[in-house]
């Protein structure tokens, strides 16, 4: 995967070009690109600092509207690059901003209306690394080299046909796919050498949630969380594998010191219940209809995402002190006094989705509610008992979690700390996912920079839902 710093006076252009994806036909991908030094970078990894000014020139040369939105950044409402503000086709506009996020792996991605899905599935994404010096202490700490030790992996799939095009079918629901990429490799493999690696997940599959693991000799090897959308958590956790949703990353730490050269290990996303409550019922998730993805391994089934192969080193390993303290990160708030939003996650019989009694195509871009500038909130996010897990999405703003209950019991089984929260509650979020019959509550400090009214979306990030209306617009008002 290409990367490129993030600056003043980038470039970047929406335009489709064919790829040599996989063996035989090369695959047409719809994607961002910057072409510089007579070379061309396709979804490159943005690197950027934290506090840094960006001014970007970008160019829609697809065949329709797109934007590009910041996914997980902190921006006013024209620089979003949400669906309120389409770039047309042939035209040209600019982003200006300043990066305040914590350090952390963030992604852009298109955002137009109605056409999120379709777009991100034809591959309009691509990964931001943001730095500060917290993180670049850790680093050094740590003495894992970003991009030999310290790794991206952007994991998405696609659904593709027998000529390699990818294939998508608008208004179809929760669109899996039957080859997975791993940052645009199909079939991935990594060398890796006896020793520690950090490796930072970004979901970025329209709808597929995956449960990744690394699994050794039929094992999930031990991992430490150190990070969750938002940045570094205060401290490590150890995991064997936890969830990841659509839309979310997850920073962690891998020891293979014990493994021979020859090894292998699997990246695997593991089995789990998809849809019900309880587990018991059985009711698998099918995508529907499963026809239009011949090939692919249903939600919630085993699936090898890519293979690690242990390799002699060809020096001798250093060895990595993880620190217990990963940075300053405060515990989330006490917000007993905080007022409390509600907000029901929900379908008709007709297999629309609705947050309350809201869907984006009846409310359109009107803002449904008003949040004044500076205020704190409660938002507590509830799910249906038998659905299917939500991985909501707040723009503008990073928030906490700050209590699971009526958690399914594979949830409930993580729990760390009070109040139901597992270790990937315990950082920065901007998606969570609520799992069927649960109520999330997210504590929410509505500050910024800006002025004057500023709207936000609101959504669920499978794509597929969000498209169909699972999304609402709100204000942020003086
Ligand atoms: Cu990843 Cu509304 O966004
Ligand atoms: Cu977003
Ligand atoms: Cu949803």
């Amino acid at each position: 995967m290409a990367e490129h710093v993030l600056s003043q006076n980038l470039h970047i252009t929406a335009r489709v070009r064919s790829f040599a994806l996989f063996p035989g036909q090369s695959t047409a991908l719809w994607h961002y690109a910057i072409d510089i030094d007579g070379r061309s970078l396709a979804n490159p990894l943005l690197r950027v600092a934290h506090g840094a000014a960006v001014d970007i020139s970008f160019d829609n040369r697809l065949a329709e509207p797109t934007t590009i939105h910041w996914h997980g950044w902190s921006l006013d409402e024209a620089n979003d690059g949400s669906g309120l503000h389409p770039v047309a086709v042939g035209e040209q506009v600019r982003y200006r901003f300043r990066v305040t996020n914590r350090a952390g792996l963030y992604w852009y991605h298109a955002h137009p209306h109605m056409r999120t899905g379709m777009q991100v599935q034809h591959g309009m994404a691509g990964l931001l690394l943001v730095d500060d010096e917290e993180e670049l202490a850790l680093r050094k700490k740590l003495g894992l080299a970003w991009g030999e030790r310290d790794i991206p992996l952007m994991l998405a799939d696609k659904q593709i046909d027998p000529d390699n095009a990818i294939s998508y079918k608008q208004d179809a629901d929760d669109w899996i796919g039957n080859r997975v990429l791993v940052n645009w490799t199909s079939e991935p493999y990594l060398d890796v050498v006896a020793g520690w690696y950090r490796f930072r997940l970004a979901n970025v599959a329209n709808a597929r949630m995956f449960r990744p693991a690394f699994i050794y000799d039929g094992q999930p090897l031990p991992m430490q969380l150190i990070g969750t959308d938002g940045g570094l958590l205060a401290q490590p956790w150890p995991v064997d594998d936890f969830f990841l949703g659509p839309a979310q990353r997850a920073d962690i730490l891998i020891d293979f010191s014990t493994l021979r050269p020859g090894s292998r290990v699997l990246l695997r996303s593991l089995e789990y219940v998809a849809m019900d409550h309880d587990g018991d019922d059985a009711v698998t998730f099918q995508p529907d209809p499963m026809a239009d993805h011949p090939g692919a391994v249903a939600m919630g089934n085993r699936l090898d995402m890519m293979e690690l192969r242990v390799v002699a080193a060809t020096q001798p390993a250093q060895q990595t002190d993880i620190p217990q303290q990963l940075s300053t990160l405060v515990p989330a708030p006490v917000v007993s006094s905080w007022p409390v939003r509600h907000f029901r996650l929900r379908t008709d019989p007709d297999g629309r989705w609705f947050i309350n009694d809201w869907n984006f195509h009846s409310n359109g871009h009107a803002a449904v509610f008003s949040v004044k500038r500076g205020a704190r909130e409660v938002w507590e996010i509830r799910n249906e008992m038998t659905s299917m897990p939500h991985p909501i999405h707040l723009h503008g703003f990073q928030f906490r979690v700050v209590s699971r209950s009526i958690s399914p019991p594979d949830i409930r089984s993580r729990m760390v700390a009070d109040a139901g929260l597992g270790p990937q509650d315990l950082g920065v979020a901007d998606t969570v996912v609520v799992w069927p019959g649960e109520i999330v509550r997210i504590a929410i400090d509505f500050a910024q920079a800006f002025t004057g009214t500023q709207r936000y979306m609101f959504h669920c990030h499978n794509l597929e839902h969000e498209d169909k209306g699972m999304m609402v617009m709100f204000a942020v008002t003086d």
